[in-house]
């Protein structure tokens, strides 16, 4: 009744937004969370986040077609998070395309690959700029991807869809390995058998302390108990890591970010797969030692959240809480230097590096639940 006799009166733009300043708000204070997104980072400038979805894994579960950037050069509360909704681009299909976003080498554009199509974004002037389509197999990168910030190549891990045949999944098919250089578009690919094959998501980062790739894959059907893997760019062989310390339970879907110009890696959160359950635990990896340490639990348990490390602050955002709902809370920030989780994100000021700043970058395939479902390895 009450709304009758406000839709009785002469709406005026003005009107409605007294009447309901939420409809009118442009966006709203807490971009609303998504699982499985791809999404990338450059220190102390933005983490971008790119599609995902808010409800479980599934076979026919629609896709949440977002595009948004959280600020990381400016000061913000996790209520009210500084983030911006950028211009979507339409993907392929969630089934048949495969949605992965990597940074440039100078962090001034995302490229997308969405198949066989490779979209740029232009970070500065804010507007997609260049789209291309490339002579290559399905699925190259769909089960993980890398930019190498020294040299700029892009590397990719084949998804499971390119694999599975008529959807069983033999964990000794074998998988490809791309190495694509975005400035001549050349590519080639390494065919491998084994682990790790991607049979998940292989979640890398490039240390460039290191000057070499990390990847964290479970592996599940291969009954590994090593999850951490490193590729030698040079002899493009993957290995096992063997690291020691607080190791981290297996688990599918963590963030897996590089902090400090890759002296550490952070693993937070994911699916774990004995017992399986969504996790709230945080370990950091020390590259030099290949020690694990153990660091402060994140506030929520959170399954294919987004990741960023900027300075001192590791800032998680979006994923499932419990494989069915999206996180809609804003940002939580661990401070990595006192070891606490925080609302606050505060940039490192200009000029002033943290511990050693560099650029870093996270990448997850929105494809991921694609295989999920296709594969039924986790049933929940
Ligand atoms: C972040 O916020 C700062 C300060 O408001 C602004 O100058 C900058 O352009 C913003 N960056 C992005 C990527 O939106
Ligand atoms: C694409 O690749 C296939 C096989 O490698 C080749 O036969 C074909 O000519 C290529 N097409 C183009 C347009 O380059
Ligand atoms: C990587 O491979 C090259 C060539 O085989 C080798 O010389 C180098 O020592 C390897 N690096 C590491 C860190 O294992
Ligand atoms: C890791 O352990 C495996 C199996 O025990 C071994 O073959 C490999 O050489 C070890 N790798 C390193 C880098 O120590
Ligand atoms: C992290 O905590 C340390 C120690 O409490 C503090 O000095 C520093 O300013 C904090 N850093 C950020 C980015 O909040």
């Amino acid at each position: 009744m009450r709304f009758a006799k406000l839709y009785s009166i002469p709406l005026t733009a003005a009107l409605v937004a007294q009447a309901f300043p939420q409809v009118l708000a442009a966006e709203p204070k807490i971009p609303p969370g998504a699982g499985m997104s791809a999404s990338t980072f450059v220190e102390n400038q933005g983490l971008y986040i790119s599609d995902g979805i808010r409800s479980k894994p599934d076979k026919g579960v629609p896709l949440y077609k977002q595009f948004i950037s959280l600020n990381l050069s400016t000061a913000w509360e996790s209520d009210a998070p500084a983030w911006t909704d950028l211009i979507y681009r339409e993907t392929k299909d969630e089934y048949d395309g495969q949605g992965t976003m990597t940074i440039t080498k100078d962090g001034d554009a995302l490229i997308f690959f969405d198949d066989r199509i490779i979209h740029n974004y232009d970070i500065k002037s804010k507007q997609w700029i260049q789209e291309y389509s490339m002579n290559w197999t399905s699925h190259l990168f769909s089960g993980g991807i890398v930019t190498d910030l020294d040299t700029g190549l892009i590397y990719g891990m084949e998804g499971l869809m390119g694999r599975a045949k008529n959807h069983e999944v033999n964990p000794d098919d074998p998988w490809k390995f791309t190495e694509f250089n975005p400035v001549d578009k050349s590519f080639t690919s390494v065919e491998k058998r084994g682990p790790p094959a991607a049979l998940d998501l292989i979640s890398m980062v490039y240390s460039s302390v290191a000057k070499r790739i990390f990847g964290y894959e479970p592996n599940q059907l291969h009954d590994n108990k090593e999850a951490l893997w490193s590729y030698n760019i040079t002899s493009k062989d993957w290995t096992p890591v063997n690291a020691t310390g607080d190791i981290p339970p297996l688990r599918s879907y963590p963030c897996f970010v590089s902090a400090y110009g890759g002296k550490k890696l952070i693993l937070a959160g994911g699916l774990g797969i004995k017992p399986i359950a969504i996790l709230n635990d945080v370990y950091s990896l020390d590259v030099s030692t290949l020690t694990w340490t153990k660091l402060a639990n994140m506030p929520l348990t959170v399954v294919g959240h987004s990741c960023a490390v900027s300075g001192d602050s590791f800032v998680a955002m979006g994923g499932l809480t419990d494989w069915v709902v999206a996180n809609d809370e804003g940002p939580a920030i661990l401070n990595l230097t006192s070891n606490t989780w925080g609302k606050r994100y505060t940039p490192t000021p200009p000029g002033q590096t943290p511990s050693s700043a560099d650029r870093t970058h996270l990448t997850l395939s929105k494809a991921v639940f694609v295989a999920l479902a296709v594969s039924s390895l986790i049933t929940l």
